[in-house]
């Protein structure tokens, strides 16, 4: 008694079908938040505080959403960002969001803990997409070298260094759910022959990220790959400022979707001020700022490129539609949101991703600023 494709009019609707059909491990480790999921909810409820100061009498026929994002074309600022273990929701797992996006023009980050093997992932790309590579550093340097070097030779546009994950955060939901050993099919990475399932699908994964990494480690990653590499995780504006002093690409400011540390800021809050201070440092130039994070309606990314952003990563809607729907379930979440994108731009009056300016939103009610 699925409700057809056709009656899910928004991301939400996929998120209430996927919480009926999915099996109750998936949907705990899936849903979660760290905590109280206090930082999961406020990503949600932050868009919520920033209204737009829309421009009537603008030619608005013909809207162009395309972008650019590390140097690579999308069709619109949004990608489909890393989450790990996919074939907890689909059995094709992280391949069908692959195919999603090739058919939508949408850049797909892989993420280290997929279901399906990397060269999978990149075997069900259709030749020209785009694909990044999401990094959960090995405490072992020699795997992160190979993994690292095995990416760029399969065409990966991006390197994404997970930083705001030493130690994996608390799930209860996912805890709770006992991850059970046939639940998923995880990449051997590290010694995963002595993990601990007792504390959810989470844990039992990542003991072998290294929480040692620091700064000191970012000159090791520039030697091994001519990748762009872009800090996931960031939190702090002087965090920002310390990853365009050593030289990075981009910062994703990001807590993880509230799965990391609860109480955490948010993405778009923290978005207002970090531009802010590259601005008044005229260094808006120097580094590509992303964020993610509770993003549900195409008005977010509107707000979020307005504020800033040269793109928006989304993830847990993409796995609720393809674990209901499949690929068709994630091509119509996309379309949806394209729909909504159009129609945004016509009603706010820009034309185009460039008309996307800070005067376009009234953001004073964020906390941060
Ligand atoms: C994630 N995220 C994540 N991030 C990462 O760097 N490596 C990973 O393996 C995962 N895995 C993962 C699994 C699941 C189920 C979720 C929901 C999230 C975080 C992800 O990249 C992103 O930061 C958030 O998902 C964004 O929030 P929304 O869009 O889910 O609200």
């Amino acid at each position: 008694n699925m409700p057809p494709l056709e009656l899910c009019y928004n991301l939400s609707d996929f998120e209430y079908v996927a919480k009926q059909v999915m099996k109750r491990t998936a949907w705990g480790y899936y849903s979660s938040g760290a905590d109280d999921e206090i930082t999961m909810r406020e990503n949600r409820t932050a868009f919520h505080k920033i209204w737009f100061k829309p421009k009537v009498l603008v030619d608005v026929e013909n809207i162009d959403m395309s972008c650019t994002m590390l140097g690579s074309k999308s069709s619109i600022p949004f990608y489909i960002t890393a989450t790990a273990l996919g074939k907890l929701g689909h059995p094709d797992g992280e391949c069908c969001l692959t195919k999603a996006a090739a058919r939508h023009g949408l850049i797909q980050m892989i993420p280290t803990l997929a279901s399906c093997s990397f060269d999978e992932i990149v075997d069900a790309a259709d030749g020209k997409q785009t694909q990044w590579f999401q990094l959960y550093v090995n405490k072992d340097r020699q795997i992160t070298e190979r993994i690292v070097k095995h990416a760029e030779s399969r065409g990966m546009k991006g390197l994404f260094i997970t930083v705001d994950a030493p130690q994996l955060g608390r799930r209860e939901k996912d805890m709770r759910s006992k991850y059970a050993e046939d639940d998923t099919a995880v990449q051997k990475e590290g010694d995963t022959t002595t993990i601990d399932r007792s504390q959810g699908a989470a844990r039992a994964i990542s003991s072998f990220i290294d929480p040692s990494l620091s700064w000191k480690d970012i000159p090791f990653f520039q030697n091994i790959t001519k990748m762009p590499i872009i800090l996931k995780g960031v939190q702090r504006v002087d965090d920002v400022i310390k990853a365009v002093e050593h030289g990075v690409t981009g910062v994703v400011l990001s807590n993880h979707g509230g799965r990391q540390l609860d109480t955490a800021p948010t993405g778009i809050e923290l978005l207002a001020d970090v531009m802010a201070e590259l601005r008044a440092r005229n260094w808006q130039d120097k580094i590509e700022v992303y964020i993610d994070g509770g993003v549900r309606r195409a008005s977010d990314v509107v707000k979020a490129v307005c504020l800033g952003a040269k793109g928006v990563g989304i993830g847990r809607p993409f796995l609720y539609a393809m674990s209901a729907y499949g690929v068709e379930g994630v091509c119509r979440a996309i379309q949806l949101l394209k729909d909504e994108f159009e129609m945004n731009m016509r009603l706010i009056g820009a034309r185009n991703v460039s008309e996307l300016t800070p005067d376009m939103v009234d953001a004073k009610g964020l906390a941060y600023h």
